[in-house]
C-alpha cells in the first residue's frame, strides 16, 4: 500500500492541476467531449494522444493542438475492436511512453422503444460503451500498473443514474449504468496500486451525439425547465470536472462518479 503522506500543506494549488510529463490518451477525440478533453489536458501540459475511430477527426483534433505549440499525436483506435486497441496502446507507448491518463470517451447511442430494440442494435451499442471502456483500460491499466500509477477518467452519462423519460434509450442507460460499475469496481482492485478510476456523468450536451434532439425546441425548452441551473450543457461545461479527475488535484478521489448535469438528478 502506498505511505500515508505527512504533508500539511500545499505550496502551489494552481500545479495540483499540472500534466507536465503525462501521456493523456483520449478515445472519441475526433469531436465533442473527446476533442474538449485532449485540448484541455493539453493546455494542461499533458501530451495529448488524440485517438478515433475516424482517423481524419483525430488528426484534425490533435493538428489544433500541435498548432498551438502544444504536445499532440493522433492514432486510430476503435474501442469496440480488441486488435485495434492492443495495437494502439502498444504503438503510443512505443512512442511516447506509458500511458498515465485515460479518458475513456467514445461513446454512441440508438434511441428507440425497447419493444422494438434489435438484438444487432443491442449489441452494437455494448460494443462501443461497455466493452470498449472496458478494454482501453485494460490496456491503459497494464501500462498504468507498470509504471506504478495513473488516473482513468471514464464518460458515463446522468442517464447511467437514473431512468431517463425523454427519449427511450435502454441500451445506453444499461450501459453507462455499466460503466459507473466499471469504475468503483476497477477503482477498487487498482487503489492499492496507485492507478484511479473515476467516471463523469453528464447531463445533454450539445454535440454531434444528440444534434437531433437539440433540434427540438420543444424537448430543449422541457430540458431547460427541469435543470436547476436553467440550460442544457455544451462540452466545456466538463473541462473543470475532466482535469480535477486527470490531474494530482483529485489524487485521494478514486471510484466516484461525478455527475456535471446543472443540478438535473438531484431533483
Ligand atoms: N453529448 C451528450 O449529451 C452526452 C451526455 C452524456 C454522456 N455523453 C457521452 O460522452 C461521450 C462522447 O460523446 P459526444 O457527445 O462527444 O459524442 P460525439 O458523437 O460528438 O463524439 C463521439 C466520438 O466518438 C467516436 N467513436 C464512436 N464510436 C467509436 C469507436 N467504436 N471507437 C472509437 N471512437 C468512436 C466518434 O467518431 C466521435 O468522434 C460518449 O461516451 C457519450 O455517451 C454524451
Amino acid at each position: 500500500m502506498p505511505a500515508h503522506p505527512s504533508v500539511t500543506d500545499v505550496a502551489d494549488p494552481a500545479a495540483l492541476f499540472r500534466l507536465d510529463g503525462t501521456v493523456a490518451l483520449v478515445t472519441g477525440a475526433g469531436s465533442g467531449i473527446g476533442a474538449l478533453a485532449a485540448r484541455v489536458l493539453a493546455r494542461a501540459g499533458a501530451t495529448a494522444i488524440a485517438t478515433d475511430r475516424d482517423p481524419a477527426t483525430a488528426k484534425a483534433t490533435a493538428d489544433a493542438i500541435l498548432a498551438e505549440g502544444l504536445a499532440a499525436a493522433s492514432y486510430t483506435l476503435d474501442v469496440s475492436d480488441e486488435a485495434s486497441v492492443v495495437a494502439a496502446f502498444r504503438a503510443v507507448e512505443a512512442a511516447h511512453g506509458p500511458v498515465g491518463v485515460l479518458i475513456n470517451n467514445a461513446g454512441i447511442a440508438k434511441r428507440g422503444a425497447s419493444e422494438n430494440l434489435a438484438l444487432a442494435t443491442w449489441d452494437e451499442v455494448v460494443s462501443v460503451n461497455m466493452t470498449g471502456v472496458f478494454l482501453c483500460a485494460r490496456e491503459a491499466g497494464r501500462q498504468m500498473l507498470g509504471a506504478g500509477g495513473g488516473s482513468i477518467v471514464n464518460i458515463s452519462s446522468m442517464w447511467g443514474h437514473v431512468g431517463g423519460g425523454f427519449a427511450p434509450n435502454l441500451s445506453y442507460h444499461a450501459t453507462k449504468g455499466a460503466v459507473v460499475m466499471m469504475t468503483k469496481a476497477l477503482a477498487v482492485e487498482w487503489g492499492g496500486r496507485g492507478v484511479r478510476v473515476n467516471d463523469i456523468a453528464p447531463t445533454f450536451l450539445r454535440t454531434n451525439l444528440t444534434t437531433h434532439l437539440f433540434s427540438d425546441p420543444d424537448l430543449i425548452r422541457r430540458f431547460d425547465e427541469l435543470t436547476p441551473l436553467g440550460r442544457t450543457g455544451v462540452p466545456n461545461d466538463l473541462a473543470g470536472a475532466l482535469l480535477f479527475l486527470a490531474s494530482p488535484a483529485s489524487a485521494y478521489v478514486t471510484g466516484h462518479s461525478l455527475l456535471v448535469d446543472g443540478g438535473w438528478t438531484a431533483r
